[in-house]
């Protein structure tokens, strides 16, 4: 696809240079933070910032702050991202070995990871007795998948992504996926994930449920595993997410049915102990989807519940 004379001129200038090309060598790797670009080209973090901006004002890059970090990565929509793509593409393989960054990119990988599965060894024993307590996983994982079979996935929006499981799941097959989580511990962990199964087009972002940082109609699926208790107002929460589905689109959620195991309040802070199928679909008819069948999953004493609804598409304008 052509680009416009513009953006074609803007994002060569801003390209053409050799701080600035190994930066785009190194975000066509990983989605890095300007502190992690700074170790990597050992410049100081204000002339990094420096390079950034003029990347950024091109557009070949984005950047988005999450709490006191700062992220970076290609751009990937619009023109500038196709610009982006190709420059990437004309780089050499081993572009940015012979500065010392690539082998720099893997150290700061390593210490990512490493941060990763310390967090996850210090909380999988409380996450495993959840765990122990419904049917395997896996099991829900099919149910969400079949969801798919004779529909695209398209562009993903996994809320609550913690680990990135669902990234994991249905990105493979999707355009684009973007798991949102308010917690930055499960989002490094689901960063170290999604860096391990290589899937460069999925991300994860901070964000809460109760406000997506996507526009109107944008997104053709988006996903709920085991977030939904969490919530003091789930309408509201399916609500935001329906505001951001395209017409066609697909939420799907998967928690638990009622149940009664206290614990789960008083020592994972659920604030909701499981959801009927009556009041889901209530809730599926108040925001305007259409809502599919249920599949219960038995478990004892858990039973997980896969519940999913349609945007019906606009309706067409009647012929006058
Ligand atoms: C039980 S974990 C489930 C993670 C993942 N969906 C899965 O099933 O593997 C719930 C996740 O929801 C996240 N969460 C809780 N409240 C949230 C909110 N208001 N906005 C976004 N994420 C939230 C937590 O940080 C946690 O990672």
């Amino acid at each position: 696809m052509a680009v416009s004379l513009d953006i074609l001129l803007g994002g060569l200038k801003a390209a053409g240079e050799p701080t600035r090309l190994r930066i785009i060598g190194l975000l066509s790797r990983a989605e890095l933070t300007v502190s992690e670009l700074t170790q990597i080209l050992g410049q100081s973090q204000p002339r990094v910032s420096r390079h950034l901006k003029l990347l950024d004002d091109a557009g070949l890059i984005e950047r988005f702050r999450e709490g006191t970090w700062v992220f970076c990565r290609l751009a990937t929509n619009g023109e500038a991202g196709d610009l982006s793509a190709r420059i990437v593409e004309l780089l050499p393989e081993d572009a940015g070995g012979e500065d010392g960054d690539l082998a720099r990119l893997e150290t700061v990988r390593r210490h990512r990871a490493d941060a990763a599965t310390a967090y996850f060894r210090a909380n999988a024993e409380r996450w495993n007795e959840i765990r122990r307590m419904h049917v395997p996983e896996s099991n829900v994982e099919s149910v969400m998948e079949g969801l798919f079979t004779n529909r695209p996935v398209g562009t993903l929006v996994d809320v609550g992504t913690g680990a990135g499981r669902i990234l994991e799941l249905l990105g493979p097959t999707a355009d684009e996926a973007i798991g949102v989580d308010l917690s930055h511990e499960m989002l490094g962990l689901a960063r170290a994930n999604l860096d391990r199964s290589g899937l460069k087009h999925c991300r994860a972002r901070h964000a809460d449920m109760h406000s997506l940082p996507f526009s109107e109609s944008s997104v053709d699926t988006v996903t709920y595993h085991q977030v939904l208790h969490f919530a003091d107002e789930p309408v509201g929460v399916l609500a935001e997410g329906e505001r951001v589905l395209r017409p066609g689109g697909i939420m799907v959620v998967a928690d638990f049915a009622p149940h009664d195991v206290e614990s789960l309040r008083e020592e994972h802070a659920h604030r909701r102990l499981g959801f009927p199928d009556n009041e889901v679909a209530g809730w599926m008819q108040t925001i305007g989807l259409t809502a599919g069948e249920p599949v219960h999953l038995d478990g004892d004493p858990l039973t997980v519940t896969v519940w999913h609804g349609e945007k019906p598409l606009a309706k067409r304008a009647r012929a006058s």
